[in-house]
């Protein structure tokens, strides 16, 4: 019987821990998100290997992160090639190909902007203000929840499509020959579109005792675009606990590993501080939003438990306890109404038509 557990910070070396299948049973977690060390980068604090030897270190953990990944999962690795003798390094271009031979799929390479970079002078280059985070996965059919991250459309959709002229209304080649062809009026009404691949983040986090934090928006953002609520996100590098925090605040489980006392020390305190202050937010009493029928219509806090859910879609049927690709699960009475996690008061239902009935139910002023 596997010990695996969740919301559990490990101390130890990664490549160690992860190889034990009891600990880590195959195919159990749905997001793997880290920064590893640099090669060769703060010495001092917790050393990396050199460069040279950079492949070597990462290829078993490499293996075991493909083992520990559920099929649909995906990995993100926060990386940068630092430089050394008055040129980058290459191994973070080999590890993509090395890994590329070993079946991972490397979908995407988001580009990680640092918005407030402080300037610096180098004779031969400019101050670095962006890091790779490389998306790898399994198979290309993973799971990805795109609205999940949707932005607002931007000022330029006020000006622009208020005065549409008659070339607008077709779809048109961008004028740049890029072979890309845009339609104008797609975009009329709507408010939120889909975000780039480059995510314009601070460097500096609320969290300072550690000395290569990302910040918590990093791990969050992937977090909602690869994971639904009550996944399991593994960081093997947790540092100070960022990635746990991230988790906990968007309801996602997590397990955490670091070789270092001091910093498991640091990510367990800030994990007890998220779990206590998501627990204050959950308890905060019902509120009053108006009556129907001369009703009070009372708004609880109360949240879906997810791990009840699965287990209902597994006795259902449904692999892995999870809806499958563009289904959505639905309470039929909503929680905010007294409605459970019970299979009577849950359906599975297309995306589409979830987002229907919600929409209705705003427009009836329900929610
Ligand atoms: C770039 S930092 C991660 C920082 C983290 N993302 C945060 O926000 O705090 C890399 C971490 O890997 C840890 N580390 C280095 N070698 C390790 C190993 N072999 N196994 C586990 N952790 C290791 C270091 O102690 C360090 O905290």
């Amino acid at each position: 019987m596997p010990n695996f557990k969740i919301n559990k910070i490990y101390n130890g070396d990664s490549a160690e821990l992860l190889s034990n299948r009891h600990i880590f049973p195959n195919n159990s977690v749905d997001l793997i998100v880290t920064s590893p060390p640099y090669a060769d980068r703060r010495k001092k604090q917790y050393g990396g290997p050199p460069p040279e030897k950079y492949m070597e270190w990462f290829l078993p953990l490499a293996i075991e992160f493909q083992r520990i990944l559920k099929p649909r999962g995906s990995l993100i690795l926060n990386i940068k090639e630092n430089a050394g003798q008055g040129e980058r390094h290459v191994y973070v271009l080999e590890l993509i190909l090395e890994m590329r031979k070993m079946e991972w799929f490397w979908i995407e390479d988001y580009i990680w902007h640092k918005r407030n970079v402080f300037p610096g002078k180098w004779p031969n280059r400019f101050r670095n203000a962006w890091e790779h985070c490389f998306h790898f996965t399994k198979q290309k059919d993973f799971r990805m929840y795109q609205d999940a991250v949707k932005v607002p459309i931007g000022d330029w959709a006020n000006k622009r499509l208020k005065n549409l002229g008659a070339n607008d209304r077709k779809r048109n080649m961008s004028q740049t020959d890029s072979g890309f062809s845009v339609q104008l009026t797609n975009w009329v009404g709507k408010r939120k579109v889909y975000p780039t691949n480059v995510l314009y983040l601070p460097t500096i986090s609320a969290n300072k005792n550690h000395c290569a934090v990302f910040p918590e928006s990093l791990p969050t953002w992937f977090i909602k675009l690869f994971t639904q609520k009550g996944d399991v996100v593994l960081d093997p590098f947790i540092g100070s606990g960022t990635t746990a925090v991230a988790a906990i605040k968007t309801g996602r489980s997590f397990i955490g590993i670091d070789l270092s006392v001091e910093y498991i020390q640091v990510s367990r305190r800030v994990i007890r501080e998220a779990m206590k202050s998501s627990k204050n937010q959950s308890e905060t009493k019902p509120k009053v939003r108006g009556r129907i029928n001369n009703k009070k219509l009372i708004i609880t806090k109360r949240k879906a438990d997810p791990a009840k859910i699965k287990r209902i879609l597994k006795k259902g049927g449904y692999k892995n306890g999870e809806p499958p690709r563009g289904y959505e699960v639905h309470h039929i009475k909503p929680l905010a109404e007294g409605g459970k996690d019970t299979p009577k008061n849950i359906r599975v239902v297309k995306t589409t038509k979830h987002r229907q009935i919600h929409k209705n139910r705003r427009e009836r002023g329900e929610e």
